[in-house]
């Protein structure tokens, strides 16, 4: 046995050095897990349920909601499209709700029924941030604050516009015959842009002939415009509540060998539109094919991370925050609009 002591010796000094090492590195182990959850619990969770992706606007929104809430800015992100259904939205919130996250940013499709679900969400504790459009609750602290564009306003701007034109080209307010290619209905943007131009054609004494839906599409809204222009032979202006359906819109004008543009004096078809994100819609305005668009701005992305940060600071932001926008048309014969009054500059596309 003797002679196996020397022997014996180095086993228990190896197996005591793998204990001590092994310790170690468990203990690393833990600390690599252990920063690893740190990390995870750093980040904020946001659930964003967008609506979907009908327009250029839209797309530009949903970039500027991905490239802002990363784990480099301090995010966890969970990202629902509802594709235009407002039971994919409820759907997305209610898994949101399931997975406790600490924010839901909604992008709602249409204003009405949203009670229920965001009654959960409270009762979860979890604070309801709204982004572009708004819901009608008529509890408004189902939600903490809603960030967007003022629509009316938008409205309240082009159809300044169009009356500043035409009175200064000497033309009488009752020759202005014209249709509306309303957005999807029942969401705050065709809501307020809707009655923006109904108020007008009102306060004016404008024709308006008839308001229908383009969904915000291209595509519908040459359906639409083909379909109106079947029906009415005096049609001349068109409000589109999207630069998308202008397009569409121009599309079946032109097709129909209809001429665009402001001088409606010399049988052009004036085109108004509101978004200003579309290249080729903005290439239209530069062109004098839509005379003039509203700006919506969609970057709403770090508006959202500002309310974020406020909330988790302690601070309770402004309800409504409102987006400042601007108004363009390569016009010259305006130069501004005064709206509420404010004077918008009219700014080139
Ligand atoms: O709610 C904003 C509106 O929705 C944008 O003007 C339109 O393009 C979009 O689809």
């Amino acid at each position: 046995m003797k002679k196996y002591l020397p022997l014996l010796a180095v086993v228990f000094l190896i197996i005591g050095f793998m204990i001590g090492c092994g310790g170690n590195y468990v203990s690393s182990d833990e600390a690599a897990v252990d920063n690893s959850t740190e990390k995870a619990d750093t980040l904020i969770t946001v659930g964003f349920s967008q609506l979907g992706a009908e327009s250029d606007w839209r797309s530009a929104n949903t970039d500027s909601m991905l490239a802002t809430f990363t784990e480099e800015n301090g995010y966890s992100l969970v990202y629902k499209n509802g594709q235009q259904k407002q039971a994919n939205q409820i759907t997305a919130i209610r898994t949101f709700i399931q997975q406790d996250v600490d924010y839901i940013v909604l992008a709602p499709a249409n204003e009405e029924g949203w009670e229920s679900v965001l009654s959960e969400a409270r009762d979860a504790h979890i604070p309801v941030i709204l982004v572009d459009r708004r819901v009608n609750a008529s509890d408004k602290n189902l939600y903490s604050c809603w960030v967007g564009s003022d629509f009316e306003l938008e409205a309240k701007k082009v159809t300044a516009w169009i009356n500043a034109y035409t009175t200064g080209c000497g033309i009488d307010p009752s020759e202005l015959h014209i249709v509306n290619i309303q957005g999807t209905i029942g969401n705050t943007a065709q809501i307020g842009r809707t009655r923006g131009l109904a108020n007008a054609a009102r306060d004016y004494g404008w024709d308006l002939m008839a308001e229908i839906s383009g969904d915000f599409t291209e595509a519908k809204a040459r359906e639409v415009m083909e379909a109106l222009l079947k029906r009415f032979d005096n049609i001349n202006v068109v409000y589109c509540e999207n630069d998308n359906e202008a397009i569409g819109a121009i599309s079946a004008l032109e097709s129909a060998g209809r001429r665009v543009g402001p001088n409606i004096q010399k049988g052009e078809v004036m085109v108004v539109s509101f978004d200003g994100v579309n290249q080729e819609a903005l290439n239209y305005a530069r062109e004098g094919k839509i005379s003039c668009i509203a700006e919506c701005n969609p970057l709403h992305g770090p508006r959202v991370d500002a309310l974020i940060k406020a909330l988790e600071n302690g601070e309770q932001p402004d309800k409504f925050n409102y987006v400042d926008e601007k108004i363009y048309s390569s016009i010259p014969d305006v130069t501004d609009v005064t709206v509420d009054g404010k004077t918008y500059p009219i700014e080139k596309p």
